[in-house]
């Protein structure tokens, strides 16, 4: 399905608060280098027009949300939906997420890593241009703090099966998948994001779940995965 069509904010907006190049910002990326606060840190991967980033900010007062949008109009888009939602607790990186998590973010610093419907790039051969792969996924299992949260959620059952299958391998600290529940949707904006929308409009089953950070789990897991090779 094409994605529609994108509009620039108007120029009047002021995106100096919520809109910035990742190689404008100091190196190591925490609420207190952005926001110039200590509240907790939330990432979203693929921000697409912002709808997540301008209710979730004003919904959570009392955390930080910060979007990577690689496609400068998207990242635009965004900030201007927050700037017009007057969030002081949400800005948008134009960029890619990729390099940033893995040399930016400091180990077990984030509260939640918020990752709707990632282009699924269907053809083998570009399976790892997905947001979610081999290299990206210990990266964000590593950022997360004790506790902290992964949210995926996709329409491509190929892909949610995929991964759901490589986390349990590559990441066993994040645990099982934890099922997350539709919501009815109470007016023409209220669904997590645009793709959620666009999705349920048409009738096009969503695939929902998020994973809780655990240390002593995945050492537990990784102790009996050891006695069991062991035992051979
Ligand atoms: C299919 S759209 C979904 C947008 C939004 N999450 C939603 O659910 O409406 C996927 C978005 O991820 C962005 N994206 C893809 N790869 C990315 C990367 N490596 N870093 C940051 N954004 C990325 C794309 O530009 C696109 O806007």
């Amino acid at each position: 399905m094409p994605r529609s069509p994108v509009k620039r904010p108007s120029p009047d907006l002021d995106l100096s608060g919520t809109l910035r190049n990742a190689d404008q910002l100091p190196k190591e990326l925490t609420s207190k280098a952005l926001f110039g606060n200590d509240l907790p840190l939330e990432i979203e991967i693929g921000s697409g027009k912002g709808l997540f980033l301008a209710t979730a900010s004003a919904a959570n007062p009392a955390h930080n949300f910060l979007g990577i949008e690689i496609i400068a109009k998207y990242a635009t888009h965004a900030a201007g939906r927050v700037a017009r939602a007057n969030a002081n607790n949400a800005m948008v990186i134009s960029g890619n997420a990729e390099p940033i998590f893995e040399l930016r973010i400091a180990a077990e610093s984030l509260e939640a890593v918020h990752v709707y419907f990632p282009d699924p790039w269907w053809k083998k051969r570009h399976r790892k241009r997905r947001v979610l792969n081999e290299r990206s996924i210990p990266n964000y299992a590593r950022a997360l703090r004790e506790g902290g949260r992964l949210h995926f959620w996709t329409d491509v059952l190929g892909y949610f099966d995929e991964t759901v299958e490589m986390i349990a391998a590559i990441a066993p600290e994040l645990g099982v998948p934890i099922p997350e529940e539709e919501v009815q949707a109470s007016h023409d904006l209220d669904y997590r994001t645009h793709f959620e929308r666009r999705s349920r409009q048409h009738q096009i089953p969503i695939y929902r779940v998020r994973y809780e950070k655990s240390q002593d789990r995945a050492a537990t897991i990784r102790r009996r995965e050891s006695e069991h090779t062991e035992g051979y």
